[in-house]
């Protein structure tokens, strides 16, 4: 996708961002498990672009979630790419596995690998997409040495650990100064933000910079149902 540029942007975003490059991934963390598959296809027939999973091992991060297994089960369930974000500890002893298991981008926490660069490459080297995320309270130079390497970034708008929490408005500045450092690399990489993205949260977000939207609670529990969910986050973008 092309990036926005410094001030002049705010006129020229439809001109200058691919319309097909505003991204929606919801995230199963808020899903019913018991029908897992029939609501990933609800999602799919709505029109979200990407299916995200939360694996989280729970020392990373205090919660306990899903692995491989369940990588596999939605990969049965959809053509979508599959979105794995991993909040894990050394998540270079799992890639294979969830690169087995069908995961089209892999994300691991910069804070979570011994040599992310080495990470980053053994994504690869899968066949995957590799993408880098940090917490909300490490510093976005951290990830400063990996930007040409990647092809998604990954902007938490939330501390990780559970769907359902408040946007943290400081991840706004956080992705503004991200999109800054991927402009000056020429860099065609997404760039995600996760947590806390409802309708009143997103346009915030996009016009930060981001370009990909994961959402939990706002989709899988939207009053109206999923594809409401979606719709409500979709018209808030520009149309194809
Ligand atoms: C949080 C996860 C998020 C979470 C988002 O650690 O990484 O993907 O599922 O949930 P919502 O959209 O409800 O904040
Ligand atoms: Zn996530």
């Amino acid at each position: 996708m092309i990036r926005p540029f410094g001030r002049a942007w705010k006129e020229l975003t439809v001109i200058l961002r691919p319309t097909t490059g505003y991204l929606i991934a919801p995230s199963i963390l808020a899903a019913d498990f018991l029908h897992l598959g029939d609501q990933i296809a609800v999602c799919e027939q709505s029109g979200a672009d990407w299916i995200h999973v939360d694996v989280m091992d729970g020392h990373f991060v205090p919660n306990l979630t899903m692995g491989a297994m369940a990588v596999e089960a939605c990969r049965r369930a959809t053509r979508l790419p599959i979105d794995v974000h991993l909040m894990i500890e050394n998540p270079e002893r799992h890639l294979e596995a969830f690169a087995n298991a069908g995961a089209s981008i892999l994300t691991a926490h910069v804070e979570a690998c011994s040599d992310p660069l080495r990470t980053l490459n053994g994504i690869k080297a899968l066949g995957c997409k590799a993408g880098v995320t940090l917490n909300p309270e490490t510093p976005v130079r951290a990830i400063e040495p990996f930007l040409s390497l990647v092809d998604l970034v990954l902007i938490m708008s939330v501390h990780p650990g559970y769907a359902g929490q408040q946007f943290l408005p400081e991840a706004l500045v956080r992705i503004t100064e991200t999109n800054r450092m991927l402009n000056e690399l020429d860099s065609s990489a997404d760039l995600e933000v996760d947590g806390g993205i409802s309708a009143a949260t997103l346009p915030a977000a996009r016009e930060a910079g981001a370009n990909v939207f994961v959402a939990a609670q706002a989709i899988f529990k939207h009053p109206e149902g999923i594809r409401a969910g979606i719709r409500a986050l979709r018209e808030l973008l520009p149309a194809d």
